[in-house]
């Protein structure tokens, strides 16, 4: 056997395996836990956070990642973006499913993501959405589609607020900057407790700090698609290489953002060091917002 025979052999063993490993990869997530000390509670709460689900579902009905959620004992359950495919009717039917055992679990808030946003404005599964829409409101899920709703948590009251951006802050292949203003435009003035906010996209993570958010949520980036040690995800869904923000809690003039990493895939169906995440935040009465990271994983 010559040489060349040899080396086809092993690529097409080695692209096998590949596809075998990823496709076993992209069924796995995990739990991770971040800690936030804030005086601005009175008592410990938790929140579960779902970004980037796309309609994808781990077991049948989304058993292990509702039997995951349920684990976190959570007061709240924060939807940040992408539950759907907006080309794909078929995953709002799924996205609904599992708002419906969400809500049997806690109060769910859903802040829209570009997907979200698409779907509404695209002519062909915009009538879809809609009927999506407005069953999931009738299930008792608050949309928060720039707009902001006080949360009772025990003894204490947060504000949250939805943004809900306009498309062309998603383009692929530029970065809009996002001028002051834009956000006091969309959600008005952060209110003086502790403002929680569902933010899509991470590459304006510094602009919502600056808003007066206290705590961030966003997705988006699936964690830069490839993990590379060291230097972090490869590229954003916009095709940006190395993005800044791709998972993780960062502190941003003193304010929290939180980026989860995503649950599920699209188009590309790539996670290589990169497993998808179900985000569990804790916030712990204390003299100031520091956050304590903790990673607790959890095979789902
Ligand atoms: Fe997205």
């Amino acid at each position: 056997m010559n040489g060349w025979i040899r080396a086809g052999i092993f690529g097409v063993g080695a692209a096998l395996s590949y596809c075998v490993w990823q496709n076993w990869e992209l069924k796995r997530f995990g739990v991770t836990n971040y800690e936030a000390v804030t005086g601005k509670v009175k008592e410990e709460h938790r929140i579960v956070v779902l970004a980037d689900l796309h309609g994808f579902s781990y077991g049948k009905g989304n058993c292990r990642l509702l039997a995951a959620v349920r684990r976190q004992r959570p007061e709240l359950i924060l939807i940040a973006g992408d539950l759907i495919v907006s080309k794909s009717p078929q995953t709002y039917g799924r996205a609904l499913e599992t708002l419906k055992a969400l809500k049997k679990i806690a109060p769910v808030y859903y802040g829209l993501g570009n997907h979200e946003s698409r779907a509404a404005s695209r002519p062909a599964v915009s009538g879809f959405f809609e009927e999506y829409r407005q069953a999931a409101e009738k299930l008792g899920v608050v949309i928060l589609q720039n707009q902001s709703a006080d949360v009772r948590l025990g003894q204490d009251v947060v504000s949250l607020s939805g943004l809900e951006l306009p498309l062309s802050y998603y383009e692929r292949g530029r970065m809009k900057s996002l001028e002051p203003g834009v956000l006091a435009d969309c959600l008005g003035k952060p209110s003086r407790g502790l403002t929680l906010l569902l933010a899509h996209n991470p590459a304006y993570s510094g602009e919502y700090a600056a808003w007066g958010a206290d705590i961030t949520f966003c997705g988006h980036n699936h964690g830069g698609l490839v993990r590379i040690p060291g230097i972090g995800g490869l590229i954003s869904p916009q095709l940006r290489p190395f993005p800044r923000y791709g998972e993780g809690m960062h502190e941003i003039r003193g304010k929290r953002v939180i980026i989860s990493r995503g649950l599920g895939t699209h188009t590309f169906h790539v996670r290589i060091f990169n497993r998808a995440e179900l985000v569990c935040l804790t916030l712990a009465h204390g003299r100031r917002l520091e956050a304590d990271k903790k990673y607790l994983k959890i095979n789902g």
